[in-house]
């Protein structure tokens, strides 16, 4: 068997991992653009290869997939999805797990998303607004003073999003400022590369909980979800910083967060099911990938949607698939035969810690981030119990020399998050830059003050959700207008 992985990050590493223990031994092949020297290693003791090249370029990619006579293609990150790799795959008749374009959607643009959700009345949805144009986003962000999170409307690695909470009136002018200011920037500068969207700029009720990520496998009809993850967002520790594709992530014993209750995770499980069958509907194709729910547990839901991804997260699947005990070809050939309902997954029962290692500009300033040699000792790693996963490395001339992004993801696991955690910080120091350039990642992540935290605001969150779920008024609103009373309004 032939199988080909598409991305070079260290969720494709990730992935690449899982395909080499599979006990049909597969060859595998990479395209990528960047050397990653951990799926190349991989690719190698197969008798595969990793080919660099333009992963969006579906006339590229399938050119290969035919060369190579692969029998199988799995595509890691989500720009090949929305430029429609997985379709000139299927149209030339080599098998393929991801969602085509269409189905893609669904992470591609956010305001789709929102509108499918109210259209199919799926629990977990917000409030939304799209703006096509600036001048209408800045007029309502005039009108309307309210807490929010204004958001570039299609995916856009992560860049952009920004929650504005507006409670105090005095300051209402100085928040109005702010949003336009940053509605500005998404138009101008997020935006303004992309031609592929009509809907700009998004903006939503802004909410506050505890967030996790359920990553699952779909054949279009069942949904097989994976154990819940939380990712870390933010550059720097206690969520100070910008925005990044993730720092790091935890997935706890049992299959389970120690913040959210098996009921909860289920409730989110049925809501991605309700969305995987409403996007069927409205695509009106097959589809076959990977759908995962980027979710939050809110008091006006419990469980609620935030953005929804058409793949696996990056570091999420960095937790999850080393645990992974099922064979991962036996899953994608149960996809592609749409027998999926037959596969029950199954996971060492390990607690998980991802960190993420950057280096100094990313996520900003990737230029200055780019092309440092990179000196790691996975001996000593290995020794201490973690594993590195690759990420935005290219191996140049036997250097490593870091891509600007999030060089490499160190994975540990243990008994609880806290043990996995103490691995994963001993195993960070052993990842260093030959010229000095400062490498930066998160020690808060796993930590017990950081779990302590969590489980505080999901207690607090849950004791509202459940009071509005006792009262009938779960997903409603309700204002007081003096004169007339009380008035309940769905969300
Ligand atoms: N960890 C966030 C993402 O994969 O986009």
């Amino acid at each position: 068997m032939r199988v080909l992985i598409v991305g070079g990050g260290s969720r494709e590493h990730a992935i690449t991992d899982a395909f080499y223990r599979s006990v049909h031994e597969p060859v595998i092949y990479a395209i990528s653009s960047n050397a990653n020297p951990g799926i190349l290693r991989i690719c190698k003791k197969t008798g595969g290869e990793l080919i660099k090249g333009n992963i969006n370029d579906p006339m590229f990619v399938a050119d290969m997939a035919e060369k190579l006579s692969v029998d199988l293609v799995f595509i890691g990150p989500e720009e090949p999805l929305f430029h429609g790799v997985p379709d000139e795959l299927e149209h030339r008749g080599v098998p393929v797990i991801g969602l085509n374009s269409k189905a893609s959607e669904i992470e591609k643009s956010k305001a789709f998303m929102r509108r499918l959700m109210w259209k199919y009345k799926i629990p977990g949805r917000l409030r939304f607004k799209a703006f096509k144009s600036i001048e209408d986003a800045l007029a309502y962000i005039e009108e309307y003073a309210e807490s929010v999170a204004i958001k570039p409307a299609r995916q856009a690695g992560g860049k952009g999003v920004k929650v504005i909470a507006d409670i105090q009136a005095y300051l209402k002018k100085v928040k109005e400022e702010v949003k336009k200011k940053h509605a500005e920037r998404i138009y101008s500068q997020i935006m303004a590369r992309y031609r592929d969207i009509e809907d700009k700029i998004l903006i939503e009720e802004k909410v506050e909980g505890p967030e996790y990520t359920i990553q699952c496998m779909t054949d279009g009809e069942s949904v097989l979800p994976f154990p819940p993850v939380q990712d870390n967002k933010h550059a720097f520790e206690m969520e100070m910083g910008p925005e990044t594709g993730g720092m790091g992530s935890i997935s706890g014993r049992g299959n389970i967060l120690p913040f959210i209750t098996e009921e909860e995770y289920k409730e989110s499980v049925k809501i991605i099911e309700g969305v995987v069958k409403a996007l069927r509907k409205e695509v009106n194709q097959d589809f076959r990938g990977v759908i995962s729910g980027q979710m939050m547990l809110t008091m006006i839901w419990g469980p609620t949607i935030i953005e929804f991804y058409a793949r696996f997260g990056d570091p999420e699947a960095v937790n999850v698939l080393p645990l992974l005990e099922t064979d991962m070809i036996d899953i994608c050939e149960a996809i592609l035969s749409r027998k999926l309902h037959k596969v029950k997954l199954k996971f060492r029962d390990k607690a998980t810690v991802v960190k993420a290692i950057a280096p100094r500009g990313y996520p900003n300033r990737r230029d200055l981030a780019k092309g440092h040699p990179l000196i790691i000792d996975e001996k000593k790693i290995k020794e201490l119990g973690g594993r590195v996963f690759y990420g935005s490395v290219n191996l140049v001339n036997g250097k490593m020399l870091t891509g600007g992004s999030r060089a490499v993801e160190i994975y540990a696991e243990g008994e609880s998050i806290e043990k996995a955690a103490e691995i994963a910080e001993k195993c960070v120091r052993y990842v260093r830059t030959a010229d000095g350039w400062a490498l930066f990642h998160r020690s808060d992540i796993g930590s017990p003050i950081s779990l302590k935290r969590m489980i505080e605001l999901a207690e607090l969150v849950r004791s509202v959700y459940t009071y509005r779920k006792s009262r009938g008024i779960l997903g409603k609103y309700i204002d007081w207008i003096p004169g007339r009373g009380k008035i309940v309004y769905e969300s």
